[in-house]
């Protein structure tokens, strides 16, 4: 294990950690709700009675736009996540670990060879996690199970995404609650600039009443991305 020469909270977000090396670079990170399990390749320190995770802005969108800049994140201790498109658990695993144990992560993926990663690696180890295999088109397909939640967080790369994820939001998300929408767009459309296909998400967004709070572009960390904050009124 890496020992960092310093560990402080971050500035704004309660949940995550900011780690400091020798060489003055810093990295965030999340206290780990499974100790000594990996997901991907992050390191992993030992911090008092804390093990963090490292976690990488090159692995994760949610990592980049707090990278980037965002000052809205809804992802805190003991919240209420919907998740849709989970993939093997990278992003999923850090928002896990950063509502905690009074927290609860529903995680919506609908390929069933990456849910079962998704399960191996993530679910099995933490009790704050629901996996659904379903798909996030049929949001009354898992409403069975799916409670009122505080985030709708969404990296699905489908055309009409945001469509998807309003349904899913208008359905599940409270009053005042907050979407947060990783959009890539060349998997939305790839006739389209970047920028048109950024615009047309988000008009649609509030289009159907959500109020967009932030936008960042995710470059360098991931090129041709945007992450979109929206509030439930
Ligand atoms: C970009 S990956 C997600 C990465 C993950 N959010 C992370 O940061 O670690 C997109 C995932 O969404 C899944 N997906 C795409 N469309 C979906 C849908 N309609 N319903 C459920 N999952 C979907 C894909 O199978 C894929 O695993």
């Amino acid at each position: 294990m890496i020992r960092p020469v310093k560990v402080v909270e971050h500035e704004k977000f309660p949940g995550i950690y900011v780690v400091e090396y020798e060489d003055g670079t810093k990295k965030l990170a999340t206290v780990n709700l499974a100790p000594g399990v990996k997901v991907y390749d992050e390191t992993l320190i030992q911090h008092g009675d804390k093990e963090l995770r490292t976690w990488n802005p090159y692995r994760s969108k949610l990592a980049g736009a707090i990278h980037k800049g965002i000052t809205i994140n809804p992802i805190k201790p003991g919240v209420k996540v919907l998740y849709l498109g989970v993939a093997s658990g990278t992003t999923p695993s850090h928002v896990s670990d950063i509502i905690g144990p009074k927290g609860v992560l529903f995680g919506v993926e609908f390929a069933p060879r990456v849910m079962r990663e998704f399960i191996e690696k993530v679910a099995v180890h933490r009790e704050n996690v629901v996996p659904l295999l379903a798909d996030a088109r049929f949001p009354t397909k898992y409403a069975h199970v799916v409670e009122l939640v505080d985030v709708v967080y969404a990296d699905i790369a489908q055309p009409f995404q945001a469509k998807y994820v309003a349904d899913n939001a208008d359905m599940f998300l409270k009053s005042g609650g907050y979407i947060m929408m990783a959009i890539k767009a060349m998997s939305i459309d790839v006739t389209a600039t970047p920028s048109e296909t950024y615009k047309r998400e988000i008009t649609h967004l509030e289009e159907r009443g959500y109020k967009v709070k932030e936008v960042k572009h995710l470059e360098p960390y991931d090129e041709a991305h945007a992450f979109v904050v929206a509030q439930k009124p």
